[in-house]
């Protein structure tokens, strides 16, 4: 008898659908949103101990009134925590509160350590179990609750481990920021400044008059331009990552700052907040593109003033030219061989190379170091 070796091929689309809306006074007991008008109904609130402490009785009277059961559960807060065993504590939850999956949303209530960590418990228990995010610092507002991923981190991987998983809404409350210390600000401006650099000069614009007001108010006052700033960095965001939530083409405007940032931080942690370490990267990396005559050294001081205004560093000890060729070797291996670099080309564009070298690594050191020196110089005269 002969055998017959068969072969099937399986092809399908995943169909995604998401919102991201912006709303005001979310833990307001007569605000509906939160449970989309779902009056009566179940709900597990994972949060972590910070927004615990600030936010936890509004928590608590708000679903008093609106939830017929609910739970809440408190992770421990903070980068070092976004780890495997904090996946399986919202997994044991959600087991434990004996969740109605189709009708019961997760509710994750804090900043993208939080959401990430309960997106991705989401994501895995019973394959799809839907979840609602409500980012409470900036970073979560402009990035990590407008796109799919979720994620931890693992060994001495940033967010080694993690799924594409969408929540089903993501309801952004900037009345969150008022508690948030002025590092965090800055650690979530980073991120929009990301989306300046590479694809919008009015956003630059916009940070270089009114950042350090936006900063110091923690966005606030709800003036036009700061309105305009988290608008403006949200639909860029947006534009990139919609026709590309897969990550299938791994040239990515939005990955702009996070070549080196991610062995960076890693190698800093917990020194460094994760917008300080992308913006360690993008500073590094507009140095890359003066000495490649891409940027002029006029739109650069632009840039690292800007960055100074926003309260972010331009410079590190981690950013030694041998951790920062290793972190070029670990993303080229992520990126499938390739470096895929975005460059800032002038202010509010870029372009991708393959062909950066430790040459280039040190002479982009020796720019900052020469911009550093100089404002030194300037600031004691
Ligand atoms: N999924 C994504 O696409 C995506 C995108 C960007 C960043 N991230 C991840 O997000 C993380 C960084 O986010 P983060 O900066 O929000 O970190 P975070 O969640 O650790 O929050 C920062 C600190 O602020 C506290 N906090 C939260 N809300 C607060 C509030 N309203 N007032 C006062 N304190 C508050 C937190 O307890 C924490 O101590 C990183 O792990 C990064 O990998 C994910």
């Amino acid at each position: 008898m002969t055998t017959i070796n068969r072969a099937w091929t399986v092809s399908a689309q995943q169909d995604v659908q998401y919102s991201v809306e912006t709303t005001f006074d979310i833990l307001d007991p007569a605000n509906p949103t939160l449970v989309d008008g779902e009056h009566g109904s179940r709900r597990l609130i994972v949060t972590d101990t910070t927004v615990n402490d600030l936010y936890g009785e509004k928590i608590r009277a708000y679903a008093a009134a609106n939830l017929s059961e609910y739970k809440i559960l408190v992770l421990p807060h903070g980068e070092t925590n976004k780890r495997w065993s904090a996946v399986e504590t919202v997994l044991e939850a959600i087991e434990t509160f004996k969740l109605d999956r189709r009708r019961e949303p997760v509710i994750a209530i804090g900043g993208g350590v939080l959401t990430d960590i309960v997106g991705f418990a989401c994501s895995i228990y019973r394959r799809n179990t839907p979840f609602v995010r409500v980012p409470t610092t900036l970073i979560g507002i402009v990035d990590a609750s407008v796109g799919v991923k979720t994620g931890v981190n693992f060994q001495t991987g940033k967010n080694k481990i993690g799924t594409y998983f969408a929540a089903s809404r993501n309801l952004l409350d900037t009345s969150f920021l008022s508690s948030l210390d002025q590092r965090h600000v800055s650690n979530g401006l980073a991120e929009i400044l990301k989306i300046a650099l590479v694809k919008d000069n009015e956003l630059f614009a916009l940070l270089e008059e009114h950042g350090a007001a936006s900063l110091a108010g923690r966005f606030q006052q709800h003036t036009e331009a700061q309105q305009q700033i988290i608008d403006k960095a949200i639909t860029g965001m947006l534009e990139e990552l919609e026709p590309n939530l897969w990550e299938q083409t791994l040239e990515r405007l939005v990955d702009y700052g996070h070549t080196f940032s991610p062995t960076v931080e890693m190698t800093a942690l917990p020194e460094l907040l994760h917008g300080e370490a992308v913006c360690l990267d993008m500073a590094l990396t507009t140095a890359i593109s003066v000495h490649r005559g891409l940027v002029t050294t006029e739109e650069a001081g632009r840039i690292f003033n800007v960055m100074r205004t926003l309260g972010l560093p331009v410079t590190h000890p981690s950013m030694s030219a041998d951790i920062l060729v290793a972190a070029l070797i670990d993303t080229t291996r992520h990126r499938n061989g390739l470096q895929r670099l975005p460059l800032p080309t002038g202010i509010g564009a870029a372009t991708f190379v393959n062909d950066l070298t430790p040459g280039d690594i040190e002479a982009a050191l020796n720019i900052l170091t020469g911009a550093m020196n100089r404002d030194l110089e300037r600031s004691a005269a």
